[in-house]
């Protein structure tokens, strides 16, 4: 058993022959280039096997208890990735053609050799192990990426099994809230006007001040069943949407009427810009309304008593879209939840500042109006940009193209939430 380790061995190649004079000559030749093992018989060569890493097993046909190709048939079994080379006289010739056609030899060299034949052969077999190595990662790799793609595959519809379920549930939400909901609130009200007629003026001041709480919670729990029912009830797809072009300016005034009663309270003012390019769009007027006051109920609740908000609309860079910025200088959003606050129920809920009213300072909600606004604003085929810093205000910017096209709103509606809250 002799071993000879070229200076830059290209890979481990494994002689077996009972002669020592034909290995002696092999090694020779090979040394310089690969590490020669040789084995004069076939259990020497697996001794060799086991301890090396064999890459390429050239044997003689002739050996002494087990022939040439028994032996790398048996080769086969245990190290498949072993190139097989058989080397044997004309002789035996259709046993050799045998083997090849049974896939136990790779090649056959036939005694006597010339050198630059062998070394030839020596070195496609040896490529082709590389080649055959290679294969095998690549099938390896390719398994692991396989397997993980049916790994992902059961997430995927594992999860969407849950948005099916969860789907379910907002439909049954829905009918809930539709239905279950809105009917006592009206009873409610009916109850309420019943009682007032009945009474006439006989209205103690304690039953009319029980009447208008009555009236008032019945009033918020119907506004706070509009606004879910807003929310699940449109799928954003932009089918709800009825367009027509809305005068800015009239707009403009239409909201500060809605508001004059809170910002009064809160002794607060609006001050509106409408830059002249920016005269209509064309839009689902009470979409827009309702993502206005939105923007805007929030800058009143987180501003601060005698502030002032700003309305600004104009054309933004590019002249087919509008801008409309709602700034206020109020308590701001902290960084930790301005990622959160278009969620749908995100509310920065403080038991302390709570209270009855829709306007009061720093008054949180149910968390919705941030949610429908920006659906809408999607609706439209437009988005919201968000930028606030804590303790000095925030300013909402809405982008909405003047002339939306159904046809466009789809797409826009799903690349433009990335950007949605990313302050600058
Ligand atoms: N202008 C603002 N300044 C500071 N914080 C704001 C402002 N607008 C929104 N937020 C924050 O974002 C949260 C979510 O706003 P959103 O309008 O969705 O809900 P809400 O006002 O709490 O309840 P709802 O609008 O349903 O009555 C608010 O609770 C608040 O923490
Ligand atoms: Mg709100």
């Amino acid at each position: 058993m002799t071993s000879f380790t070229g200076a830059q061995s290209r890979g481990t190649f494994l002689v077996v022959d009972d002669e020592p004079d034909i290995l002696d000559a092999i090694a020779r030749l090979f040394r310089k280039e690969y590490t020669v093992l040789t084995a004069q018989s076939v259990e020497e060569a697996l001794k060799l096997i086991a301890a090396h890493d064999v890459q390429v097993v050239m044997t003689d046909q002739r050996m002494p208890k087990m022939s040439g190709i028994e032996f790398l048939a048996e080769l086969r079994e245990d190290h498949p990735e072993i190139v097989r080379v058989l080397f044997t006289g004309y002789s035996n010739i259709s046993d050799v053609i045998d083997a090849i056609n049974e896939g136990h030899v790779y090649r056959y060299i036939s005694k006597p050799w010339k050198p630059v034949e062998l070394r030839l052969f020596v070195a496609q077999a040896f490529e082709y192990y590389r080649a055959q190595r290679e294969r095998r990662e690549l099938m390896a790799q390719l398994r692991e990426a396989n397997e993980q793609l049916e790994e992902q595959n059961a997430l995927l519809s594992a999860a969407n099994e849950e948005l099916k379920l969860l789907d379910r549930v907002k439909n049954v939400f829905m009918e809930v809230v539709s239905h279950e909901l809105n009917t006592p609130i009206a009873i409610v009200f009916g109850y309420t006007f019943l009682l007032r007629k009945e009474l006439g003026e006989d209205l103690s001041s304690v039953a009319s001040k029980a009447l208008s709480g009555i009236d008032s919670s019945a009033v918020r729990l119907k506004n706070i069943s509009n606004r879910i029912f807003k929310m699940l009830g449109d799928d954003g797809s932009g089918e709800a949407l009825d367009l027509e072009w809305v005068d800015v300016r009239k707009f403009v005034d239409s909201l500060q009427d809605q508001l004059d009663p809170f910002l009064q309270k809160r002794n607060q003012r609006l001050e509106t810009v409408v830059a002249p390019e920016a005269q209509s769009i064309l839009a689902d007027e009470d979409k827009l309304n309702d993502m206005c006051l939105n923007l805007l109920m929030n800058a009143i609740k987180f501003s601060y008593d005698d502030q002032v908000i700003t309305l600004d609309i104009g054309l933004s860079d590019d002249p087919e879209v509008l801008a409309l910025t709602v700034r206020d200088s109020g308590v701001g959003i902290s960084d930790d939840d301005i990622a959160q606050i278009f969620d749908v129920f995100f509310s920065t809920f403080n038991t302390g500042h709570h209270s009855s009213g829709q306007f009061e300072f720093n008054k949180r909600g149910i968390g919705l109006g941030l949610a429908v606004a920006k659906r809408f604003a999607e609706m439209h085929g437009g988005y919201i940009k968000v930028d606030s810093e804590e303790g000095r205000g925030s300013l909402f910017t809405v982008y909405l193209p003047v002339r939306p096209e159904q046809q466009t709103l789809r797409s826009s509606v799903q690349t433009r939430q990335l950007a949605q809250h990313a302050p600058h």
